[in-house]
């Protein structure tokens, strides 16, 4: 437990409610970390890729939950387009310094919404000729049928702006320890 109030770490800003809490974000973050370390061997020479800024807490414990060989990467992209909705071009400002031929890859994101920004992701990260390549997605909103979709997801999220565990308002929340919603 945090020693930390809830009102200290949202100084004075104000939740609509707390969908998942920390225990079960715990929890099936575990499970997740389970399923994925039966998925693979040790052969299989695993990266796993955070997105940033929103995966870092999810990686974080992830990574700590997989009873595998593994390396760990980061991918940072900015979509630029004319709305705030991710409608734009994926521009990749950082991508990871190991080579992804040959290894089994796990992308790993805080929430699938529109699914636009793994649309554009996927195809730039496949020419690099991985072995495999997953996604493994905190939370599913479902807005719409994808072409992919993540092989491993943490929660069905509700259709309502969520902050906390990685995820952000404006820059604000990402700390919290559990989701909620605004
Ligand atoms: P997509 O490209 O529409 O799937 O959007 C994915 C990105 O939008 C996520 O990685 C988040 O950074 C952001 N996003 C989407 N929904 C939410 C939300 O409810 N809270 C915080 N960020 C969100
Ligand atoms: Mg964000």
């Amino acid at each position: 437990m945090s020693t930390l109030t809830e009102d200290t770490q949202l100084g004075g800003q104000k939740l609509k409610r707390i969908v998942f809490t920390e225990d079960e974000v715990r929890r099936r973050v575990r499970e997740l970390g389970a399923e994925i370390s039966r998925s693979y061997g040790a052969s299989d020479r695993l990266l796993v890729l955070g997105l940033l800024k929103g995966s870092f807490l999810f990686l974080a414990d992830l990574v700590r939950a997989i009873d595998l060989p593994l390396q760990v990467d980061f991918v940072v992209a900015a979509s630029y387009g004319a709305s705030q909705v991710s409608s734009g071009e994926l521009k990749l400002l950082y991508t990871p310094e190991a080579s992804l031929e040959g290894r089994a890859v796990i992308i790993v994101e805080d929430i699938v919404d529109s699914g636009h920004t793994l649309s554009r992701l996927l195809p730039l990260l496949r020419e690099q000729g991985p072995s495999s390549l997953e996604v493994c997605a905190l939370l599913h909103k479902r807005i719409q049928p994808l072409d992919w979709e993540p092989r491993w997801v943490g929660f069905d999220a509700p259709h309502e702006f969520l902050v906390g565990y990685g995820l952000d308002y404006a820059e604000d929340f990402r700390h919290l320890p559990y989701i909620a919603s605004l």
